[in-house]
Parts: structure tokens; sequence; C-alpha cells
């Protein structure tokens, strides 16, 4: 019979991965609390019509990348391909609008979206999120960039990360830049990619971010020349905070993002190591969403972080999380299974700070050979054999699996001979 696989797009996160996720995944915790941010996990299936209202129904992920399914009370459902829409509806479903009028939520988890599959685009990916409600002030966009440097930098991605920052308006000037867009485009129509063509009347900004072959329209008009006073002065704000920080960006006058929510304030993180999959982050202001699912007026400002590239870029850069040591005890003979057992709860108990090692202990109905594989198997670093002879003399034997050194010692000083040798290897 053959072997079942995971689904195309979807893998195991297993050893350094998984460290590796850990590892970003507890800087961003702290450095989510040092900004303010309270932890929210939110389902991963919402209704669809959130998605297709919060995203954009024009956008790639609406038309054609969601996960769609009905529950068995034919309610239309979708796996999230996003974090912000989710974290919106709780906002006003637990009525935080009214009760908290600056509320900041952080999340972390797996996004789906039906991408086609290459190295770094996963059809469930994972990402790390944040999304600040109720404060209009470009400090909140400055600290949303300051704080997404923290996170990667505590991690320890500091080499070639770049910050690309632009403004795209909002709903008072964006309107005729993108009448000014669709009228050059349209002189261009036949370079324009059939998707581009399709949406050329509802969502002309789409093709200067199309990921086809066709030409990539340089010369287009920018929407920095469009900005009303308003947004313009809240651009120059942005970038005055964050030069006065210091934080190094770049201003990116042609950057748009592939979801519509987005006002002013627009940015994407990228890193080398990541092939064409560069951008490892991405996020921006959205002051129209929370009214437009539902809500009063609300200012917000937000990011997610894709974990899987972040990994990679980690990786790319020699982070490399050792797993903990291990010690397997092993046992043969009438009357050590005890000692044994006991054995392996007083390591675990004695184990306080630091790298904790990892202690597993021998099947008792398996053979020593059978133990000695499985201690082998598992990577075990270090053996504590409770063999029937030994323990009558109150021994037991020590044996190290990377110098193959091995000794008998008294059982009352085994916690602390492995303990010391732990911390003089760590
Ligand atoms: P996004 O740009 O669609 O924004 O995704 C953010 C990040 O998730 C990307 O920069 C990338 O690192 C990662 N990502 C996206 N798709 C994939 C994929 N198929 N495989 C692996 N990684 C992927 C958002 O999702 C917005 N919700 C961000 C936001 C939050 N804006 C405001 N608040």
């Amino acid at each position: 019979m053959t072997r079942p696989s995971a689904p195309r797009g979807t893998r195991d996160i297993v050893d350094l991965d998984v460290r590796t996720f850990r590892r970003l995944e507890g800087c961003a915790g702290a450095c989510f609390e040092m900004y303010g941010y309270e932890e929210i996990r939110t389902p991963t299936f919402e209704s669809a019509d959130l998605f297709s209202r919060a995203v954009g129904d024009t956008t790639d992920i609406v038309e054609k990348e969601m996960y769609l399914f009905e529950d068995r009370g034919g309610r239309p459902l979708a796996l999230r391909p996003e974090g912000t829409a989710g974290v919106v509806r709780a906002y006003l479903e637990h009525g935080w609008d009214q009760s908290a009028p600056v509320k900041k939520l952080w999340y972390g988890g797996p996004m789906f979206r039906a991408e086609r599959p290459q190295a770094g685009r996963y059809r469930e990916f994972w990402q790390i999120g944040g999304e600040s409600f109720g404060n209009p002030s470009p400090q909140a966009d400055a600290e949303t960039l300051l704080l997404v440097r923290d996170i990667l930098t505590s991690s320890g991605l500091t080499n070639g990360v770049r910050f690309l920052v632009n403004s795209i308006g909002c709903a008072v000037c964006r309107p005729a830049y993108r009448e000014a867009l669709k009228a050059y485009l349209t002189e261009r129509k036949s370079d324009l990619c059939e998707n581009c063509v399709r949406r050329l009347e509802r969502n002309p900004l789409r093709a200067l971010d199309c990921k086809g072959d066709g030409p990539k329209f340089t010369e287009a008009p920018l929407m920095a020349d469009h900005l009303c006073d308003a947004c313009r002065a809240h651009r120059d704000e942005v970038y005055s905070l964050l030069k006065a920080t210091p934080f190094s960006f770049e201003e990116s006058p042609r950057l748009v993002r592939g979801l519509d929510y987005y006002t002013r304030t627009v940015f994407e993180v990228t890193a080398p190591g990541q092939g064409s999959q560069d951008a490892i982050g991405a996020g921006g202001r959205y002051d129209g969403l929370v009214k437009l699912l539902g809500g009063p007026d609300t200012p917000a400002v937000g990011f997610a972080l894709g974990v899987d590239r972040v990994a990679r870029a980690l990786q790319a850069q020699g982070f490399s999380a050792p797993p903990p040591k291990k010690i397997f005890i092993a046992q043969a003979g009438v009357g050590t299974s005890v000692t044994a057992f006991t054995l392996a709860q007083k390591l675990r108990t004695f184990v306080k700070s630091g790298r904790m090692p990892a202690i597993e202990i021998g099947a008792s109905t398996k053979s020593l050979k059978a133990q000695f594989r499985a201690a082998d198997g598992w990577g075990a670093d270090w053996l504590v054999l409770v063999g029937e002879e030994e323990l009558k003399k109150g021994a037991v034997v020590l044996k190290n699996l990377r110098s193959h050194s091995q000794e008998e010692i008294p059982l009352v000083e085994v916690v602390d001979r492995l303990l010391t040798s732990i911390g003089k290897t760590n």
C-alpha cells in the first residue's frame, strides 16, 4: 500500500523548522507585550463573505485562492486566508469599539490560500500579526513598523532586511488617482494580462502589482503625485518619525498591496535568501475596514509576518537552535523497573533552569538491544543503564553516547553527574 502524504502545498513542520518557529513566536510574543498588545486566537474558518467584503472581491485571494466549503447547515464558510478580517470581526463582536478607545491585538496561526506552491509559498502557511485599533496618528503607523523591526531583530534576523514604505491615499484622493491610472492603462490595454484587463474598471491598481510576465508600467502615474493634503501630511509625519528614531526604510512610491482594505501607509518587508518569495511580511493602515464590516469609523493599522519565510531567512543566515540534550534510561533485569522509572522522574524534577534536557525511558517490555537501538534512533546524548547486577551494588552504568565512554557510578550520584555534564556542554 502507498504511504499517505500531506496535501499539495502543505507540509509538516519538524526539527529545526519547529525550533525556528518557536524562537520567532517567543520573540514576537515578548515584543507584542512590550508594545501593549494582547493575544487573540480567532477561528481558522469564518463566514466566507467576511473575507470577500474585507479583502475585496477583485483580489487574487478572493477570486481564486480561498478554500470555500459549506457546513452541514449549508452555511458558506472559508478557511481564513489572512488574519485581519477575523480580528476585526472579533473587535466588533466583543464591542471593543465601544469599551476600549485603543485596542491592540496580536495573533499567530495557520492561514490558507490555494496558490501555486513553490519554495516559500504554501497553501497552508503561518503568520504572526498585530492589529492596532483606534489610533489615527502617524505615530501608530511608525510604531507598527518599529514593532516589526524589533520582532525581527530580537529573533536574530538582521542582515539584509528591507522595509519598503508607501502611501496609497484615502477615499478622498484615491478615486482621482484611479481614474488617471485607468486612463494610462487603457492606452496600453494590449500589454495587460487577462486578469488586469478584467479588473481595469474596478481595481486598476492591481496592474501595478501584477505577477504576470508583462511590462511593469514604470512610467505609470504615481499615487504620491495625487495625495490629498491630509494624506501627504500623514505620510510626511510617518517618515519624519521613522527618520527621527532612527529606522532604516526605503520610500517606495510604486508599492501597492494585494488586499483592498488599505488606506494611506502600506509597507512590505523583504529579506534575502527567499528566491522570488522575498516578502517576509507586510501591512499598513486600514481606516475604512471596521466601518465596512458594520462598525463605527475606526482608524486601524496592522501587519503580518510570514513565519515560514522569516524562518527560512533566519536559517539562510545560519540560525541554528540545537535540540535539547537527551538522556535515555535503559533497564534490564528483575527489579530494575521502579528504579529506572523513578530516576527518570527525579531527573525531570531536578531540571530547574536553563536549557532543559529531554529524558526518555526505554520500554521495560523490550530487550536491552532494542532499547539501545531506540536510544540511538532518538538521538540520545547519554544513556543510563539500570541493570539488575549493578543495582544490587547500588550502581548504574552511565554511557556518554557521543564520546562512547562509559563508567559505573553510584545511583545516588547520577542526577548530579548528568546535570553537571549538561551544564558544561551547553
Ligand atoms: P499579506 O501580504 O497577504 O498580508 O501576507 C503577509 C505575509 O504572509 C507575506 O508577506 C508573506 O510573508 C506571508 N505569506 C502570504 N502568502 C503566503 C504563502 N502562500 N506562503 C507563505 N507565506 C505567505 C496579509 O495577510 C495582511 N493581513 C497583513 C496585515 C495585517 N495588514 C494589516 N494587518
